[in-house]
């Protein structure tokens, strides 16, 4: 298959690309590179020992959009492109619904007018809101969210139902992520979040690296074993597996679209987290417990059944495994991409 992956020099969108190339699909990626840098691009392709054209473009620019599909002759796309700060979508609303809307509507209407008809499309956990039950399910209404970055998805998941309502040949795959972590085993790319990490992990990884000083657990108070709040930590490269599973399951299925959760199926602590951190790593974490960030639930973890028997998809990595690579990563490039 040929596929445009948007997003493709991102955190998720460059493992998965990797990931497509190994599967022999013919790849290329489109990015405005506003947080990611074209070396990824170039070290999957190093990794892979194939090209991948990258096409620096912003999605919004319809015009050249369009023409890059009228030439493409895409069988299908992966859409990771978009903002994707939870605290920036609450202080810069219109960024996050222009940027994430508009590319969105734009990317439609340029695969509506080239003929392809294939997509898999980001969604996120988020999209349960406060007051879903854990285990989440992906019949579970309705959805929302607590931030304007959570609504952006759910509105998507809304326009992509309903453009697949409209016209049966449309195959649209919504996958909900719950917490991607790690990095390829190569070391070679990974998560490189430019100023002060928002995420667990890559914070945890630049305090050992010696970038931070030291991390603060928002709370630990919460109901939980160790009063710490419970996460779904799923390892990117099962996180890009998924995406090729639900790739392949597209291409033969019936049109429609549907959801579903990549996820383990089982939530690990903030204090498992750095347990499991220092003894991928050997390095001590220095942390402080300070107050419970706003927003943040004490636990979130989804149920992966359907995809293990629709899409024939489960994630195999452990937490180890996950920071195992995490560390690989920030030990061989302290600054990321910048090394
Ligand atoms: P990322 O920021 O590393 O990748 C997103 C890419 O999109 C970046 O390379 C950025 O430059 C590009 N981009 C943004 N706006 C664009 C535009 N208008 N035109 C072209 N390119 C644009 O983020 P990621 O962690 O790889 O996330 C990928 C997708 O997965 C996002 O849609 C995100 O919302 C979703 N997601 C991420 C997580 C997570 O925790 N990382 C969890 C759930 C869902
Ligand atoms: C994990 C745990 C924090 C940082 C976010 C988005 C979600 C999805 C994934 C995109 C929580 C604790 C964190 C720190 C800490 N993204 N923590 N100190 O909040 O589960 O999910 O990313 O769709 O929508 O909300 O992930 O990594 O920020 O936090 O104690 O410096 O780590 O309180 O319990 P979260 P996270």
């Amino acid at each position: 298959m040929k596929i445009l992956v948007t997003g493709g020099a991102g955190y998720i969108g460059s493992h998965t690309v990797l990931e497509l190339l190994a599967h022999g699909h013919d790849v290329e990626a489109l990015d405005n590179l506003d947080n990611s840098s074209a070396e990824s691009i170039r070290r999957v392709e190093k990794l892979a020992g194939r090209d991948v054209p990258l096409h620096e473009l912003d999605l919004r620019d319809e015009p050249a959009v369009t023409a890059l599909f009228a030439d493409g002759g895409y069988d299908s796309v992966i859409h990771f492109a978009g903002h994707k700060a939870v605290g920036e979508s609450v202080a810069k609303p219109l960024d996050y619904y222009g940027n994430n809307l508009e590319s969105t509507l734009v990317l439609l209407r340029a695969m509506a007018a080239s003929g392809t008809r294939q997509l898999v499309f980001s969604s996120s956990a988020t999209v349960y809101g406060d007051l879903a039950p854990v285990p989440y399910q992906e019949n579970y209404q309705p959805l929302g969210s607590s931030n304007p970055y959570g609504w952006t998805k759910v509105m998507i998941e809304q326009i992509l139902t309903d453009l697949a309502a409209s016209d049966a040949s449309w195959r649209i795959g919504i996958l909900r992520y719950f917490n991607p972590v790690g990095a390829h085993e190569s070391g070679e790319i990974g998560e490189d979040p430019s100023g002060i990490p928002n995420n667990l992990t890559p914070y945890i990884a630049q305090v050992a690296v010696g970038r931070r000083e030291s991390l603060t657990v928002f709370g630990d108070d919460y109901p939980t074993p160790d009063g710490t709040p419970l996460r779904d930590y799923i390892h990117v490269v099962d996180l890009a597996t998924g995406h090729v599973a639900a790739l392949e399951h597209l291409s033969s299925s019936e049109g429609g679209a549907r959801a579903w959760n990549l996820g383990t199926g089982h939530g690990t602590s903030v204090f498992e987290v750095i347990a499991a951190f220092e003894r991928a790593s050997g390095v001590k974490v220095a942390y402080t417990v300070g107050p419970r960030r706003a927003g943040d639930l004490p636990e979130s973890y989804g149920d992966p059944a359907r995809a293990e028997a629709e899409l024939g998809w489960k994630a195999t990595r452990s937490i180890d495994d996950m920071l195992t690579d995490l560390w690989r990563w920030q030990s061989q490039n302290p600054r990321g991409f910048r090394d």
